[in-house]
């Protein structure tokens, strides 16, 4: 079983391992066979699902819900994270010109009343502002946040993709807590890790999610030297651990970071989840850790 994580004080409690539907339209899975997955995702204690309302070209929300078919319980087994603040050109809003970001009162409200609509549910646990803004008006965006928390209609707010003084400027208007910083972070992608947007998060007491954590796949696919290096590295340390996958060598090193990193898997198969839910028992060292972090970068620390 996956543990689970209180995010920040007084903030939600996920799955460590964090389930994400971004990709979920491209599995070509009926309704009953979503609804079989989560129900093998939940066994598993993965109760977290991240989607936001541009997946799947803004359908993996509603593809998700029909599943559910607004079945209370197992709605109650389960948390569900989503985002809002991009517009994408779409067949589903011909009124989209361009691809642009909008974190307007309007917006924000317009979406999450879709999104719900879409998820067939009264509340969303954590919404995410997806991307900064170049013309957030914080303001405005606390305006809409404390209206949908006075509402019920979600209980948590939080950012992905935030600098840490984007994070600051958010929270320094609102009268409740930002709760994760959502951002890309795996060992083919450390940027996060050396920019302070992880030390923020621990400065913060925030657990950050970490999306792509396997770079999307080219950990295991891409030939470019980092790649190779990696697999080679990360493929010793699981055979010292006694024979452990990649896959679980690669999530073990997210998880051993003190600041609680939330791996958002991006599989589409429950049988390679179940083999990741294992690298929650890997005991790696520190020199495991450095070891990774250098075939990462191709060399030592300075
Ligand atoms: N906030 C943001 O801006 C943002 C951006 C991107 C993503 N996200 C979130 O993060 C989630 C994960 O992102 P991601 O999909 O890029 O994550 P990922 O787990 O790094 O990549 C998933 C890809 O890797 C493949 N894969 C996974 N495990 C594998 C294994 N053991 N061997 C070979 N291939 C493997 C998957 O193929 P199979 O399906 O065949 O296993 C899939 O194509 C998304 O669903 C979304 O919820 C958020």
């Amino acid at each position: 079983m996956v543990s689970t994580v209180q995010i920040a004080s007084g903030g939600p409690i996920l799955s460590r391992l964090v389930y994400g539907v971004w990709r979920m339209a491209e599995w070509g899975l009926t309704p009953a066979e979503i609804r079989d997955m989560v129900e093998m995702l939940l066994e598993m204690g993965v109760t977290t699902f991240d989607h936001a309302d541009i997946y799947g070209d803004y359908s993996c929300e509603q593809l998700f819900g029909e599943a559910l078919a607004g079945d209370k319980v197992l709605r109650q087994k389960m948390q569900l994270v989503t985002k809002c603040g991009i517009k994408l050109v779409s067949a589903n809003r011909p009124e989209h010109k361009l691809k642009y970001y909008d974190t307007t009162h309007n917006h924000i409200i317009s979406s999450v009343e879709t999104s719900l609509r879409n998820l067939k549910t009264e509340t969303i646990d954590l919404l995410l502002i997806h991307r900064p803004d170049p013309l957030m008006n914080p303001d405005e965006v606390a305006g809409a946040f404390d209206e949908l928390r006075q509402a019920g209609k979600v209980q948590f707010f939080g950012v992905s993709n935030f600098s840490a003084a984007q994070f600051e400027l958010l929270a320094s208007r609102l009268d409740f807590p930002l709760v994760t910083n959502q951002i890309e972070l795996s060992a083919m992608d450390m940027t996060a890790l050396h920019d302070g947007t992880v030390d923020h998060c621990l400065r913060r007491g925030v657990s950050p999610m970490a999306w792509s954590p396997f770079a999307g796949g080219r950990l295991f696919a891409s030939d470019t030297p980092q790649a190779v290096r990696l697999r080679r590295v990360l493929g010793q340390i699981g055979d010292r651990l006694g024979g452990a996958a990649i896959d679980q060598v690669a999530l073990a090193w997210l998880l051993y970071h003190p600041a609680r990193i939330l791996p958002v898997l991006g599989t589409g198969k429950v049988e390679r989840v179940k083999t990741a839910i294992q690298s929650e028992s890997l005991n790696l060292t520190r020199e495991d850790w450095f070891e990774i972090w250098s075939a990462s970068t191709g060399t030592e620390v300075p």
